[in-house]
């Protein structure tokens, strides 16, 4: 399998995570892209010039960090990330909502920092700063997350706010978050897969 990557993508590592946790990662070769210059091998994959996108074995062309984590729980013998069904999927699905919004919002913001700040963009930064705070006193109060999708999810937010954000410390707020993080940031499939950029 090839995947389409840039280092500093928290959906790329999201997915790089989940290969990890579930043995997969000797199986994916990466291929550095920059989807902001259209290469014809990654619009051949997926016409909306995105990272990640996973070119499966035979040729298929998968792209969603969550669609690419679901194909993974289909390969190998691991433990799912994702729960099949029921209750526990929808929970285990809205959870990953969560993180994933985390780091929607803050790509967004770091997008428009490069910007002319004028009074539209302060208000977007303000509207998605607020959106990242909320969503972290929201996983603050619940309980620690498992090493499933959501962890996996969770621990790649945190980890770009910390990468893109290090000048707004959010540990201090969150000190139930910032303990959980600091067991698995240490894990080898986050400490493996550091942003760098
Ligand atoms: C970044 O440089 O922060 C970034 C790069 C690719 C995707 C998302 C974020």
């Amino acid at each position: 399998m090839k995947l389409f990557h840039s280092p500093a993508s928290p959906f790329v590592r999201k997915v790089r995570v989940a290969a990890k946790l579930r043995g997969l990662d000797g199986r994916i070769e990466l291929m550095p892209s920059n989807p902001h210059l259209s290469p014809p091998e990654l619009l051949a994959a997926n016409p909306l010039s995105k990272i990640p996108a996973l070119l499966c074995d035979d040729g298929t062309a998968l792209i969603d960090s969550l669609v690419i984590c679901e194909y993974l729980d289909t390969l190998g013998d691991a433990p799912r990330l994702i729960p099949t069904a029921g209750p526990a999927r929808v929970a285990a699905l809205n959870i990953h909502a969560i993180a994933n919004g985390i780091m929607d919002a803050a790509v967004a913001r770091r997008g428009s920092a490069q910007l002319p700040q004028d009074e539209g963009r302060q208000k977007f930064d303000a509207r998605t700063k607020a959106a990242v705070d909320r969503a972290l006193t929201m996983l603050e109060a619940m309980p620690p997350a498992p090493m499933d999708i959501t962890g996996a999810t969770i621990g790649c937010a945190l980890g770009y706010l910390d990468f893109r954000f290090a000048h707004e410390p959010w540990r201090a707020a969150h000190p139930k978050l910032a303990a959980w993080f600091e067991t698995a940031n240490a894990l080898p499939a986050f400490a493996e897969t550091m942003p760098v950029g």
